[in-house]
This record gives C-alpha cells, structure tokens and sequence, in this order.
C-alpha cells in the first residue's frame, strides 16, 4: 500500500497534466497547433498508430495542449481512466450517450436534464431507434428499479437538475444500476468534478460543459467527459469514430481556468448564497432554490455528497410577477451571454421544463457567475448556511478582517462589525 499523502483537489488543479516532456521547459503546456506530423521513417509512422493520448500521429489526435488537459481533468476524478474532450457540453452528452446505447435499446433520463439533452434523445436517439423514458428527479433507487425493462441500458442523471435543482442519490442510483448490468452517466456540470468527484461515487461516464467554471471566462466553447476503467475504451473509439477535436488554442484557455477553479468556485458559492438570501427576503419571491437550502428536494443528498454549492440556482415568482420577470432578468443582466465569468445573469423559464413540477414560475438566477466585489457580505455563515462549511468561514472571516483593516466593512444589518 503506498503510503503517499493524497494530493489535495487544489494542489491538483495547479499540478494536472504538467509532464515535463508537455511542458519543456516552460511553466505551462505550450500551444501546439498542427494537422501533419512529420516522422523520420515508416517504421515511426507505423509505431504512432493506433492513436492515443501522449503518442503524436495527426492532428486531430491533439498534441500535447489537449492530452495535458484532459490528464489534468481526469486527475479530479478518483478512479477514473481518462477523459475525452469534445467541441461543446453538448457533443459531450450527446457522444457519450451513443458510446454506450444501440437501435432497440431503452434510455432512463431525468425529466430535469438540460433542454438540449432532452432534444437529443428525442430526435436524434429516436431516429436511431433508442426510446428514451424520463423518470421524476426524485426518484428513489427503488422506483427507478421498477421502470427497468429488458431494453434499458443506461441511466442518465443531472444532478441538481436544470432549472428545477433536485439533488439525485446518484451513489445508491449507480448501485443499484451496477447490479443490474446499466451503465450510469451524469451531468455534473453545476458542481464539476472539483466539488463532486463523480466516478468515485460510482458514474460511469462524468460529462461536465467545460464552456461554464472550467473554461471560467466566457470566452470558449468545450466539453468533457471522464470514463470509469470500464467505459474508457468505448468512450475513447466513438469519440474518434466521430471526428470530435477541440482546438488547441481552446484547450490551453480551458486549462488556464482550471487552475483557478477552487479559487472561482468558493467564490461562485459566496456569491450565490448572498443573493440567494437577498431574493429569499424580498416580497415577490415565492421560494429559492437551491440545493444548499434545506427545502430544495433531495438537499440531503447534497449535503452528503458534495464538497460546496456553485452560483447556479433559481427562484420562484409569486404569480402576479411573473409578468414582470423580463424586467428583472434585464435589470441583474451586465452581459446578455453570462457563463461562468466573472459577471452575473438572470434568465426567466418560460415554463418548468417538468411537466409535474410544482414551480412553474421558476427563473434561473446567478447563472454560473462570480460576484467579485464584496462591499456586503453576509453576517455569518450559520444564518446564511443550513451547515458551516469551514473555507466558507474561513473566507468570510478573512474579508471581514480585510475590510475593517480597509474601514469599508458595512454590514447587511447595519450594525459595525
Ligand atoms: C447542465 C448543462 N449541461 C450541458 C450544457 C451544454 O454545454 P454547451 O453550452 O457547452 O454545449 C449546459 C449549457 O448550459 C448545461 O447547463
């Protein structure tokens, strides 16, 4: 057994993927852009196929710019074999859903996944003969059972779910799948694998949209997705199979954010729980939700299994001011595009995207921002927080010790701090 200290997620982030041989010499893996790689003899050609991550063979097979950040991703995620990245986070879903489903087979998915999910499955898996049946987000491990026929050979979770934000029981949802012979996928995009590493839960294919907190700045596209051991393989062959590439350029932005994430991430979290509190207090909110708040279904779950909260969560209207959500998604807008940067959005829901949902007003708020200022900031952690997460402490009570130092503390109540 080996007696090193596990690394820190943090320390991860700044260390993953920096082989010496990516790096040479310099601090980060240099930017390679090629189609054509030149080999001194056949016998080389012949010895860089098949292609593979750390062997260069033709550019759509990457460099050493993608290979270092796949590497890096797959490091947040105890157990897994590797990572696959793709043009967008939803070529990574719809990819991963056909590595692993066949005409006739049946796909069990979340009435609550993202909007573009569910298009997926019920154009183009359906043209190519796969049913999909939704299943309510809150689902037990028991009633998903029920719904197994013959055909099912997948389970696809979000988990919190757009939109609606249930939290899913995604470790005893992947074992009852396992017992059964289903192979498990999860969109872990709101959390990333930073705040819930999914594999060592029991997923086996974790896709995260890497255009929200990895990339962290608006300014890419991309999408990721880290297999068990089990699942690698196939990931990897209908990846290839389907020409998925993501530019080089892309690649080396997306890792530059990833260094920062954990920074990002708690910040996201300061932010949004802030908000969250203002919204809970004012006079035309019906509810918030958020998986950090006690009533959000399935916040058990999350306070069980995840490591924070991010900037995602949304909020009801009482009825009348539904009418006016417009207004207030133009008033929190500083940029029409908001994701994951350092800015904030607001946008309405038309309706629930679940039929059987009970909040039918509800408007996604604070979607992936950071708020960066901290002229306010919340009293204490245990009236905001349902649980006291240390760094959350930690961080409130460094600003506070900043500011007083700064003489610019005011606090939400007025009263000197
Ligand atoms: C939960 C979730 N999954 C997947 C995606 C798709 O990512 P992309 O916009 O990179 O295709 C998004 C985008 O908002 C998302 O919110």
């Amino acid at each position: 057994m080996s007696d090193k200290k596990p690394m820190h997620p943090d320390t991860k982030l700044v260390l993953g993927g920096r082989r010496k041989e990516w790096l040479r010499g310099m601090v980060n893996v240099p930017v390679s852009r090629t189609s054509t790689i030149l080999f001194d003899s056949v016998e080389e050609i012949h010895a860089a196929y098949p292609p593979e991550d750390g062997r260069l063979s033709y550019g759509r097979n990457g460099t050493w710019t993608q290979w270092s950040l796949a590497e890096a991703l797959t490091d947040l995620e105890p157990g897994a074999a590797g990572t696959r990245l793709f043009p967008s986070g939803s070529a990574a879903v719809s990819i991963a859903l056909t590595s692993v489903l066949g005409p006739g087979d049946e796909l069990l998915m979340v009435d609550s996944a993202y909007g573009p999910t569910r298009h997926f499955c019920d154009r183009e898996l359906k043209r190519l003969g796969i049913a999909t049946r939704y299943y309510d987000p809150v689902a037990t491990p028991e009633e998903l059972e029920a719904m197994i026929s013959d055909k099912t050979r997948a389970i696809f979770m979000e988990s919190p779910g757009s939109l609606t934000f249930e939290v899913q029981d995604v470790p005893a949802i992947c074992a009852m799948a396992k017992k059964r012979g289903l192979t498990t996928l999860l969109d872990n995009t709101w959390a990333t694998s930073f705040f819930f590493p999914a594999i060592a839960k029991g997923v086996d294919l974790a896709i995260v949209a890497c255009t929200k907190y990895i990339s962290g700045h608006s300014d890419l596209m991309m999408g990721a997705v880290t297999a068990a051991p089990s699942h690698w393989e196939r990931l990897s062959r209908t990846g290839r199979s389907f020409g998925q590439y993501v530019s080089p350029d892309d690649a080396y932005l997306a890792a530059r954010g990833l260094r920062t994430l954990g920074v990002r991430l708690r910040q996201h979290e300061l932010g949004a729980v802030k908000v969250a509190h203002w919204l809970k207090d004012q006079p035309q909110v019906e509810r918030i939700i958020h998986p950090a708040f006690a009533d959000c279904p399935g916040h058990e779950f999350w306070r069980r299994d995840f490591l924070g909260s991010s900037g995602l969560f949304g909020f009801a209207l009482k009825g009348a001011e539904t009418q006016r959500a417009t207004g207030w998604s133009r008033a929190w807008s500083y940029s029409a595009l908001a994701t994951a940067g350092a800015d904030s959005k607001a946008s309405p829901s038309r309706q629930s995207p679940i039929p059987s949902a009970p909040h039918p007003n509800v408007i996604t708020a604070v979607r992936w921002c950071a708020f960066t200022s901290v002229s306010r900031i919340p009293t204490t952690s245990s009236r905001i927080w349902p649980r006291p997460l240390p760094f959350i402490q930690q961080a409130e009570a460094s600003i506070r010790k900043k500011a007083a130092q700064k003489g610019r503390l005011k606090r939400v109540d007025g009263k000197p701090p």
